[in-house]
């Protein structure tokens, strides 16, 4: 059934059902929450190393405590039961559990994820594993990181470890979150850690999280049982031209190849896009892609998981400074390596509290879009939600409107791609916390949850408790 398009995305009038089944979670990262930075043989990552570098994070805030998950984490299982979600996504600190990068495991740091998994499996609550959300051993970043092949060998070993350990009992695993981020905002501007602003390295980069996500699929599939799943993350942007000129036209395929399809291309189709090469020619002749590598990269995958928060305008410039605008943060440098003169623009209308465009038309051509490109490969919302500047009321309580409204639209638009043919399995909210974002610190609250930070206190948001209601019923409340 196709409904006009006009509805594509826009709040419900009646109410919408979701297919029986359908998995309602919350979304959370390892560094994000966890603090305990170095407890139990835990080792700085390279975001304990960017946090504490002075001028890196607003305001020098790090994520030494975050919101004290580490020791919390029964609480904030026991939140998500009482809120009725169905799954949780949660990533593994990669320094807890091999604190070197290297070599076996540490007891105690797999010792907290078992306990964590087996208490959401006792309330009821799927885990769905990131191996990676970012938080690289810094002894790894030192021996050249992720533009270093031998980085995406050790992801392996790494991905072998929690699979031992913990493939028994979860049964959903995602390689990468955002291997973008890692590696253009990592690698490229520098607005991530570790901070570099070296355009080969990004692409390098690039090429090494591709093959350390194979090379991770294969070690997840030799370990874990037949019927458990294995996918990646993706932040698939939404790339709109600002005119419909021929030239705005290419500056979307261009931010489209470096984007998008420098992943998909050799995860999902064994090769990389030709006009990715073409465009990146001057600055690499891309001969760190050794033979048979793309083989390895391209591995089957049980699902595709998809992060969407704002769609990206682009059009032709005049000039090469226009790149700081992209919404990824400020620098000199740009996270787009040959892609040449590409302007960035800000979307009319309302923004959430990143400065980011509401516009949820963008996650429903995103969804039709890969259902069109990968119709075999179903579908999963592994973020989607807003900032805003939240505060408790002197009677206790979060009042967030705008964050209702936003997931209300954004929870239609999944629904309308659904009808219209998208096999989207579930929908993840980032975030369950208010938490560590990045280089924003502390300044932008994602959560469901309000988090006081000085006494770790958590407060449902209201959108927590009208999240809850959607989570158990599988019903969009009409407008
Ligand atoms: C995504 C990240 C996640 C969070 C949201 C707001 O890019 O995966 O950790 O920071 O953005």
């Amino acid at each position: 059934m196709v409904i006009a398009a006009q509805e594509n995305g826009a709040a419900p009038d009646s109410a919408r059902t979701f297919p029986e089944g359908f998995l309602w979670g919350s979304a959370t990262a390892s560094y994000q929450i966890e603090g305990a930075a170095s407890e139990d043989g835990r080792t700085p990552s390279i975001w304990d190393t960017y946090a504490r570098t002075p001028g890196r994070v607003r305001n020098g805030d790090t994520g030494d405590i975050a919101t004290d998950h580490y020791h919390r984490w029964r609480e904030d299982v026991a939140l998500m039961a009482d809120l009725g979600l169905g799954a949780y996504r949660f990533s593994l600190a990669w320094p807890r559990i091999q604190p070197t990068g290297r070599g076996p495991a540490v007891q105690k740091g797999l010792d907290f994820y078992r306990r964590l998994v087996d208490e959401l499996l006792d309330k009821g609550i799927k885990p769905v594993a990131t191996l990676y959300h970012w938080d690289l051993p810094q002894e790894l970043e030192d021996a050249g990181g992720w533009p270093e092949r031998a980085t995406a060998e050790r992801f392996a070993e790494y991905a072998a470890l929690a699979a031992d350990a913990l493939g028994d009992r979860v049964k959903t695993w995602t390689t990468l979150n955002e291997p973008w981020c890692s590696a253009f905002l990592g690698y490229g501007s520098g607005v991530h850690a570790p901070g570099r602003t070296d355009p080969v390295a990004a692409l390098r980069a690039a090429h090494h999280l591709n093959l350390g996500h194979g090379l991770a699929v294969q070690a997840l599939r030799d370990r874990i049982p037949a019927a458990s799943e294995c996918a990646v993350t993706l932040n698939i942007h939404q790339v709109r031209p600002l005119t419909g000129s021929a030239a705005d036209a290419d500056a979307v395929r261009r931010i489209d190849a470096l984007a998008n399809r420098v992943f998909t291309g050799p995860m999902l189709r064994g090769s990389y896009p030709e006009d990715l090469l073409k465009d990146t020619a001057g600055l690499t002749d891309w001969s760190f892609v050794r033979e048979g590598d793309l083989q390895q990269i391209h591995q089957p995958l049980d699902l595709l998981g998809v992060n969407y928060y704002t769609p990206t305008v682009v059009s032709e410039a005049d000039d090469s400074g226009t790149h700081a605008s992209d919404g990824h943060g400020r620098s000199d440098h740009s996270p787009w390596p040959g892609a040449g003169r590409v302007a960035f623009h800000q979307p009319s209308g309302d923004t959430t509290a990143m400065g980011w465009a509401v516009d949820p038309t963008g996650l429903y051509d995103v969804l039709r879009r890969l259902a069109s490109d990968f119709p075999e490969l179903p579908l999963v919302i592994t973020e989607n939600g807003a900032a805003f500047d939240d505060y408790a009321d002197p009677a206790g309580q979060v009042n967030d409107p705008d964050r209702i409204a936003y997931l209300r639209g954004h929870l239609a638009a999944v629904h309308q791609a659904v009808v219209d043919g998208a096999d989207v399995r579930g929908y993840f909210l980032w975030s369950l916390l208010d938490n560590f974002e990045w280089a924003h610190g502390y300044g932008k609250r994602f959560g469901a949850v309000y988090v006081d930070y000085p006494t770790g206190t958590r407060i449902p948001k209201a959108s927590a408790r009208w999240y809850s209601e959607v989570a158990r019923t599988g019903v969009l409340p009409g407008a």
